[in-house]
């Protein structure tokens, strides 16, 4: 009689009944790194704590998945992985490499730069608020939600270029990790160490990632109106169209940068480029997720929260400085057949559905607004610090 015997989750064999256990027991001595005993972390109390985020009043509640509740246990293992490096394959990089708390979650570097010192595209973005960010994740759109995209750093070539699979073999053989899973998700064996498990947690650590509510603007918002110098008021109201009264004109940025995470999370043609035909974007964006020609160009409008600490700009960080950023909106955009209406309508209306744009003091009034977004609290938040320091 033939019988299938597993060992850890490698090596499956064909075993004869007789002699199976001095067969086992030779094979328990050669195990599989990271193979282990059924049940070995049942004798370690499972007993979660539900987790309560941190949110200022007037924010909404954070979205959670039902499949993910938030645990004390879940999200410290979460921190703990976020900031390790052992996700990556030489144990030089972790998820904070990229996104480091000073830089608002970002690494501040136009393109970011992988284990192997090879520049990505793209800019890092910011972590602030992620978990109000339901319509889709990276400047594109591609990944659905936080468990998803934490999946993917880990092999990505460029990032940790990494496997999974090395990844659980260095977790399950791991001093605390096996505790950790255990407490946080009540696995009765290191065996029973997965991805799905170690991106669940990952994505609770990113949901507590919330604004404090102290800065400047939000100050302004619950009714303390002198917080505001005239020149951050003036920027305030160009930036959500209100300053027709004092004769200042729209910026428009409220359309795409409103509500109180300060972004829509929706997709545009922001106007940064100068194409003939729409193929000619040099990063197509929305279009590689949706392959609709018209995405072509268009990235999600991010969250402008603690833009002055998350330098340098855009998709391709291709602006410095805020006042460049600002600048660049402030001539009306390329005429671009997919920019959006609201771009080429910054300023005063001059007939014909021209518009002035926007002048210098109007350009540095909206970058010294955006400065009363910084939010230091948030930042220096020890619950999100480097756990290893
Ligand atoms: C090498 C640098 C690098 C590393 C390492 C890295 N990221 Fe990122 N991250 C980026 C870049 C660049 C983007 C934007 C990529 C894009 O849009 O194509 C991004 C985007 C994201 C986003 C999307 C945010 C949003 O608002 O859409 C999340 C969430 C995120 N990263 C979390 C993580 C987690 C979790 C890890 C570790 C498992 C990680 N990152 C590792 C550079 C990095
Ligand atoms: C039509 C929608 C739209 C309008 C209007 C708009 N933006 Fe944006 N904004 C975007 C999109 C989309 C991006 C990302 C574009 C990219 O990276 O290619 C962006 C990016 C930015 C960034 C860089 C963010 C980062 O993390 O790198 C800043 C700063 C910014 N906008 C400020 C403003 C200001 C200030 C205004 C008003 C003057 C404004 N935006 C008006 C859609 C818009």
């Amino acid at each position: 009689m033939s019988v299938l015997v597993k060992f850890g989750n490698r090596i499956t064999l064909p075993l004869v009944t007789l002699g199976l256990m001095t067969f086992l027991g030779a094979c328990k001595m050669d195990m599989p790194p990271g193979g282990s005993d059924p049940g070995d972390l049942e004798n370690i109390s499972y007993d979660p704590h539900p987790y309560t985020i941190i949110k200022p009043d007037h924010f909404p509640p954070v979205p959670i998945p039902p499949d993910n509740p938030m645990t004390m246990e879940g999200v410290q293992l979460g921190r703990m992985l976020f900031y390790d490096p052992i996700l990556s394959a030489d144990s030089s990089m972790s998820c904070s490499s990229c996104h480091l708390p000073q830089g608002s979650f970002t690494d501040n570097l136009a393109v970011s730069i992988g284990i192997d010192g090879i520049a990505g595209r793209r800019s890092s973005m910011s972590l602030l608020n992620v978990a109000y960010a339901t319509n889709g994740l990276f400047w594109d759109g591609r990944s659905p939600n936080l468990e998803d995209q934490a999946m993917r750093p880990v092999e990505d070539p460029i990032e940790l270029h990494n496997i999974w699979p090395n990844v659980i073999v260095k977790l399950k053989v791991h001093d605390t990790y096996p505790e950790m899973f255990r407490k946080a998700f009540g696995i009765p064996d290191r065996d029973s160490i997965s991805k799905e498990l170690a991106v669940k947690a990952i994505a609770q650590f990113e949901r507590i990632l919330i604004s404090s509510g102290t800065s400047k603007f939000d100050q302004y918002q619950q009714g303390d109106l002198d917080v505001f110098d005239d020149e951050e008021l003036d920027g305030k109201l160009m930036f959500f169209d209100e300053g027709e009264p004092l004769n200042l004109p729209d910026a428009q940025c409220f359309h795409c940068h409103g509500g109180l995470t300060l972004t829509g999370n929706q997709y545009f043609n922001n106007g940064l480029d100068s194409v003939g035909n729409l193929s000619e974007f040099p990063d197509k964006g929305r279009f590689d997720f949706t392959g609709n020609p018209n995405d072509q160009g268009k990235f999600r409008a991010p969250t402008l929260r603690n833009i002055a600490i998350s330098a340098p700009y855009m998709h391709d960080g291709r602006f410095a400085t805020l006042h460049d950023a600002v600048a660049q909106y402030a001539d009306n955009g390329f005429g671009v057949i997919n920019e959006d209406i609201f771009i080429g309508q910054m300023g005063f209306p001059i007939g014909n559905g021209q518009y002035t744009g926007l002048n210098n003091y109007q350009i540095g009034a909206i970058v010294k607004f955006l400065h009363t977004l910084t939010d230091t609290t948030f930042v220096n938040n020890p619950d999100i610090q480097n756990p290893f320091k």
